[in-house]
């Protein structure tokens, strides 16, 4: 750049020798005006001009998108038959619900921007979408940060090849294997999306929740779908260490009449008080009656 506005100056200071003061004034504007539009392409490709205009997601991200079916909120493909980069809904007729909705995606990905989270333990990674949205949030932050991502389906990961990969570490292991070697560190948010059975949600939840900082946030899909979410989140609902939002999230199965997936979000607000605990007469919950109302909501 410095080389270039050295020769347009050499150039300038050349040609205004041989012209009269009130053209100089003219050459010299119009000189100005095309320094500045360079600069502009150099900045924007550089620096911060070029972070605002990126796309949310990459590109292999935007392109699994597609197979997102929104009269169900469910995806096009199971995540075992997906080939990776081959994303046309033609391709895969069966609509498949094991991850998030698309809009639950593009909350993550907010959400840690907005808390500026940036160490993260997720649970239940399936295709890696979900763990696809919070990585992307990651790199968009800069700050270094990492997502410890825990499940054992060997699946074909969306963020292969993606350059998503640093800001990923794959534990192939179930979240209770996988619990010694978690609690190394401190995490600024656990996003709980694994089996969705009170034993393995509880057994998250305990052992994870003393990992998280005080201010901290556990994101928590599918507690109005699954009892057994459900009645984790009921417990934190009147445990005074926390609070707790509970939204309902797009999904519909195809049938408006059933119930929707939903979303918890809980932020820590002190580390010390009541302690979580299991409580036996939930042990083996799951479903329940997708069309009855939801535990969690239940007086
Ligand atoms: C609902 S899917 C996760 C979807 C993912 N969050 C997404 O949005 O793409 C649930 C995943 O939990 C995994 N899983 C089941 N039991 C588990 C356990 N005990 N520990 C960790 N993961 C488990 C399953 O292999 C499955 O891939």
């Amino acid at each position: 750049l410095s080389f270039i506005r050295r020769q347009l100056h050499r150039i300038a200071s050349t040609l205004l020798r041989f012209v009269s003061a009130d053209r100089k004034k003219l050459i010299m504007t119009a000189l100005t005006s095309v320094l500045q539009e360079s600069m502009r392409g150099v900045t924007e490709t550089t620096g911060q001009a070029a972070e605002a205009e990126r796309l949310p997601y990459p590109v292999e991200i935007s392109s699994f998108e597609k197979l997102y079916d929104t009269r169900t909120g469910g995806w096009h493909a199971t995540p075992a038959e997906i080939r990776i980069n081959v994303f046309e809904k033609e391709l895969y007729p069966v609509i498949f619900y094991d991850s998030i909705e698309l809009e639950v995606g593009h909350f993550y990905h907010a959400f840690i921007k907005l808390t500026r989270s940036s160490v993260i333990l997720e649970t239940g990674v399936s295709r890696g979408y979900s763990t696809c949205c919070i990585a992307s949030a990651l790199s968009e932050l800069r700050r270094g940060g990492h997502v410890y991502a825990i499940d054992p389906a060997d699946y074909p990961h969306l963020w292969e090849g993606t350059g998503l990969e640093p800001y990923i570490s794959w534990l192939p292991k179930t979240s209770q294997d996988a619990a010694r070697e978690v609690a190394v560190r401190e995490y600024d948010l656990l996003i709980i999306d694994s089996h969705h059975d009170y034993d393995t949600c509880m057994f998250e939840v305990m052992n994870f929740e003393p990992l998280l900082k005080v201010n901290g946030y556990i994101l928590m899909h599918d507690s109005l779908f699954y009892d057994g979410v459900g009645a984790v989140v009921k417990q934190l609902v009147s445990n005074p260490r926390f609070d707790v939002m509970t939204h309902m999230t797009p999904r519909s199965h195809g049938d408006s009449r059933s119930r929707c997936p939903g979303l918890t979000v809980v932020r820590k607000i002190a580390a010390e008080g009541p302690p979580i605990r299991f409580e036996e007469q939930f042990s083996g919950w799951y479903i329940g009656n997708q069309w009855d109302v939801p535990f969690l909501e239940r007086k």
